[in-house]
């Protein structure tokens, strides 16, 4: 979603800006937006729609050696995408860059009716307000922002400077991110610390609630109650190497072919083959708590959800007398549910940042359920926000659609499930077996998608002209298809649904005809013969199925075959979901489409 970016120092801010910028473009976003400001502070604001490079064009007749500045990249909530609606938006002398959604702008704006309105957003409201405050700047800058955002309702993540004072910004948060980059000299801010990258490696992490005044040498932070604060300069964890695109034609084909070493990431330390069994020290829970626990509610949106619902079979499988819940977070915050005593809650996200996970994760803290995080971004606000959590390491995740984090976020969460199940005295007989495979699974992974790739890529030629596509699985392989559909829907704009194979009678088969595909899901395991007498009622229906398979000895007439061949039987649906993921990606090159960036898709969504 939009991006923020800041800088304060000794340099151009000009430079940093735009290499911010390019740095957050992953997020999604259709327009951007600079200003800066000389030393007597006369601004410099130059906008423009679409990608950055028009923005780079028209900086070419505005280049300047100002040493302060803030950026933006809007993906647009209120108002077209245009320039007028692009950040920073001027009131004045002052300027302000905003993130998140200003929910009271209509009663805000109805005050402020004496100021002439220039864009459709609810951020050109906050800089009123707050210029409403500041005035002539007899009073600080950052008094005034304090001011406004106690009569906010909403979620932001703000920057504002200020023609009266080119010396300073002044940066606010709830509930969207914010980092303050301390450089040599120089000061940076950016919404996710990948900005930051190559210019600092020290960060101070703004919590909810937070007003910092940022100069060149000087941090000072407070909360909108005056307090001070006196924050944490963490580390930044990530490289460079690791936001780059390191040879590979699109992020997005990278982050699923570095899915042997993420998962191997994901397990480091965490998995003793020996003794078969995990050792999770994350969530941080007693053993006798652990004992207890009887029901799991697993929270997510997305992708995060599907990882949630796969994750959920497996750990029926093993820890009988547990339930568990997966549920879809944007739905959930409103409901009515009853969780039981004696839950736990696994709140499942990549960004760490997503709005409705995050409100749920609120919720269900308030009702004194225990939160655990499975979240990939170190730092992030559902990190900091839960009781205890596993990070599952797999590095940035640029590319919109998630790919690399699906793979590690089951297995976190199975072996959440079995560090519950080894304190709770099930057998190592059948955990054991869950623990042989995770281990082995980097490996297998590796071969799968050596050995797939030219497979799909030649595949999907035959597909392209399809609109539609019906992905086709049961038990833990339809969780699975929901997840197949989803990447294939988002990156190559193909009408994709996932349907449990015992559901076509119940109506998907009167789809079937010359306009759809199915790409079957057909694990070997007890359900398998079931799955196949399906496939047999789609194809006498003159269906076109995708077979994706491990069953050695697979000899059903159908379309095309996408063989399976690994050791790995439990875990054989994360197999078949790197076929599906290079499936999604191939279709989307052969179709021309961008495929890290998606049309009117953000990569993390940090507005409800
Ligand atoms: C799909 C995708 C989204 C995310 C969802 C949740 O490829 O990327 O569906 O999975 O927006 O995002 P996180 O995991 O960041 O909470």
């Amino acid at each position: 979603m939009c991006g923020i970016v800041g800088y304060v120092g000794k340099n151009k801010a000009q430079d940093f800006l735009i290499s911010g910028l390019k740095r957050l473009e992953y997020r999604g976003y259709d327009s951007a937006g600079i200003v800066t400001l000389d030393n007597d502070g006369k601004a410099t604001l130059v906008r423009a729609k679409g990608k950055i490079t028009n923005l780079e064009d028209k900086l070419k007749n505005n280049k300047k050696d100002d040493k302060i500045g803030i950026g933006h990249t809007r993906w647009a909530t209120h108002g077209e995408p245009s320039e007028k609606n692009a950040h920073p938006h001027q009131v004045d002398k002052l300027f302000l860059v905003h993130n998140g959604i200003i929910e009271n702008y209509k009663e805000l704006k109805a005050e402020l009716n004496e100021y002439d309105f220039k864009s459709d957003t609810d951020s050109e409201v906050l800089a009123a307000l707050i210029n409403s405050f500041y005035g002539d700047g007899k009073y600080p800058l950052t008094n005034a922002v304090v001011q406004a955002l106690k009569l906010v309702k909403g979620t932001y993540g703000i920057a504002v400077v200020s023609e009266l004072n080119p010396n300073e910004i002044v940066v606010a948060r709830s509930g969207s991110p914010l980092v303050i980059g301390i450089g040599h000299d120089e000061t940076l801010i950016a919404s996710d610390a990948s900005a930051l990258l190559g210019h600092t490696k020290r960060a101070i992490y703004l919590n909810d609630g937070e007003v910092a005044t940022v100069t060149a040498n000087n941090i000072e932070i407070k909360t909108l109650n005056a307090e001070p604060v006196s924050a944490k300069v963490e580390k930044i964890e990530t490289n460079l190497a690791a936001i780059q695109k390191g040879g590979y034609a699109h992020f997005l084909l990278k982050e699923i072919m570095e899915q042997p070493e993420s998962l191997t990431e994901t397990l480091r330390g965490r998995v003793n083959i020996e003794d078969g069994v995990v050792h999770l020290g994350g969530p941080g829970i007693p053993e006798t708590e652990l004992r207890r626990i009887k029901h799991i509610v697993i929270v997510g949106c997305g992708t995060a959800y599907h990882a949630g619902l796969l994750a959920s079979y497996y750990i029926e499988q093993f820890t009988p007398e547990i339930t568990v819940e997966t549920v879809i977070a944007s739905e959930y915050r409103y409901r009515q549910a009853y969780i039981p005593e004696d839950s736990v809650a696994l709140i499942v996200s990549q960004s760490g940042e997503t709005a409705d996970t995050l409100a749920c994760l609120r919720e269900i803290k308030k009702r004194g359920v225990r939160t655990v995080g499975i979240v990939n971004a170190i730092g992030s606000t559902i990190a900091r926000e839960v009781d205890g959590g596993t990070y599952v390491h797999v590095g940035p995740e640029i590319s919109v659609a998630s790919t690399k984090a699906f793979t590690s976020q089951v297995i976190a969460m199975v072996m959440f499930g079995l560090t519950i199940a080894q304190a709770k005295g099930v057998k190592n007989a059948i955990i054991r077996p869950y623990v042989t495979e995770i281990s082995k699974l980097p490996e297998a992974i590796k071969e799968v998608l050596n050995e797939a790739e030219g497979t799909v890529r030649k595949i999907v030629k035959k597909y392209v002209s399809y609109d539609h596509g019906i992905y086709l699985g049961r038990d833990v392989a339809y969780p699975t298809a929901m997840e197949g559909a989803l990447k294939l829907k988002e990156i190559a704009y193909v009408d994709a649904n996932a349907y449990a194979f015992g559901e076509l009678k119940h109506g998907p088969l009167a789809l079937i005809d010359d306009r759809f595909f199915e790409l079957a899901l057909l694990p070997e395991g007890e359900l398998y013969d079931k799955a196949v007498s399906n496939v047999q009622e789609v194809l006498a229906r003159g269906g076109h199925i995708i077979a994706v398979t491990n069953v050695d000895k697979f000899d059903l007439s159908v379309e095309s075959i996408i063989k399976i061949n690994s050791e790995i039987k439990i875990f054989a649906p994360l197999l078949m979901n790197l076929v599906s993921q290079l499936f999604a990606y191939y279709m989307t090159v052969e179709k021309g489409y961008n495929v890290d960036q998606p049309r009117n898709l953000a990569k993390s969504v940090t507005v409800e």
